[in-house]
């Protein structure tokens, strides 16, 4: 088989490539080793950011996210058991949009098959070759048989532990990495919600989150080892800690209901430099993880995604390569500023297993600044609607 843009991985960033090839004519076949159901149904992260959202509109796939997503203009901050507001767009102007990334790859996986589009489902990329010519090819299995794809160029949307950022030769890539020493245990529930807007708050015992999927679904996060097992905590237990670490001096309490999904993540940054080679080009978490605490993952994917479809149109249009050659400086740069930010919530969100207060105050006294100086609260602002990252 033969196509101009071969993308390895069906999530966010190979879906929304494949969708703005598309949309200048640009031809793509996507290889992913999930099933469709698989995809449509692992629950990620539900941030986006103005920008994200306004893609997803002017290409005409935002119908069921304007209709079912929460636009929010603020987030709160709580510490010491008391709320204080951030308002987003009052400080930095742009909203965000409360929408299940897995809905984000529902909508563009059905607007993808609707043009006809080649999305390879239940095949698992293999290997690349030839990267440094000018036919790069994909060999992937799929229904017990070996297949090749051949392209002009290959774009690697195959997450962390996918087969293309390895393909880059040991020598040839650097590779930034921080591991935590927690995770973050995630739940939904079926409840009411408990508030209008995000809660991220620390509390002696942890860091806890606060998020939203509908009216009736609610998704919340709490700080825990990262080695726990999820099975080993009870429903009440599970909201009990949830109770502790958001309770407030006037008594505010969460809505409690059926918790029907739980799991744990570790907590990990990391960057891969550079992020193309010859004809592979990486995009999203492939290239990047950030840790979720300031919403920034599919975000920054997409905004890579912008960058190589403007870099691929330049040269497919008018034969101009700068835009490919500059692909891993438009894009690290940005992935870095995303990166101090998430690592920033992070350190200033959670307890360290080894501190012995010291750190707990100096956190205490930044959130006191961050929710007092207005100053302080916009540089928040900025980074979380994403303005900071724009060009
Ligand atoms: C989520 O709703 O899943 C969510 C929200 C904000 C974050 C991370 C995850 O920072």
């Amino acid at each position: 088989m033969r196509t101009q843009v071969g993308i390895v991985g069906g999530g966010p960033a190979g879906l929304i490539l494949s969708h703005l090839l598309h949309l200048r004519g640009i031809e793509s076949v996507i290889v992913e080793f999930r099933s469709r159901e698989r995809l449509e149904s692992e629950v990620r992260a539900g941030v986006l950011e103005q920008g994200t959202v306004d893609l997803l509109r002017e290409t005409g796939v935002g119908e069921r996210m304007d209709r079912e997503g929460a636009v929010h203009e603020g987030i709160e901050l709580r510490f010491n058991r008391q709320g204080h507001r951030i308002p987003l767009s009052d400080l930095a102007g742009g909203r965000i949009m409360l929408y299940g990334q897995h809905e984000v790859v529902k909508d563009l996986i059905s607007a993808r098959l609707d043009a006809d589009a080649q999305i390879l489902f239940e095949a698992e990329a293999v290997s690349l070759h030839d990267l440094e010519s000018q036919k790069p090819t994909i060999r992937y299995r799929k229904d017990n048989e070996d297949h090749e794809l051949r392209c002009d160029f290959v774009a690697g949307c195959d997450g962390y532990h996918g087969v293309c950022r390895s393909s880059i030769p040991d020598g040839a890539r650097t590779e930034y990495e921080r591991k935590y020493p927690f995770g973050w245990f995630g739940i939904l529930a079926e409840a009411p919600r408990s508030s209008e807007e995000l809660i991220y708050t620390l509390h002696e015992r942890g860091f806890a989150l606060i998020s939203t999927r509908s009216p009736e679904i609610q998704r919340m996060y709490f700080q825990c080892d990262p080695e726990d097992d999820a099975e080993n905590w009870s429903d009440e237990q599970i909201w009990e800690e949830l109770q502790t670490r958001t309770e407030t001096h006037d008594g505010w309490a969460l809505n409690e209901g059926p918790i029907f999904e739980k799991g744990i993540v570790g907590m990990r940054s990391f960057i891969v430099e550079p992020m193309q080679y010859g004809r592979l080009y990486l995009a999203g978490d492939a290239a990047h993880i950030v840790t979720p605490t300031g919403a920034k993952g599919m975000n920054l994917a997409v905004r890579d995604v912008r960058t190589l479809v403007e870099a691929l149109q330049a040269w497919y249009k008018k034969g101009q390569s700068d835009l490919l050659e500059n692909y891993t400086n438009t894009c690290l740069r940005r992935a870095w500023k995303a990166q101090r930010f998430s690592w920033w919530m992070t350190s200033m969100l959670h307890r360290y297993p080894d501190d012995e207060g010291f750190q707990h105050n100096l956190q205490l006294a930044e959130l006191e600044y961050v929710t007092s100086s207005r100053a302080a609260a916009t540089s928040l602002a900025e980074n979380y609607v994403g303005v900071a990252f724009d060009e």
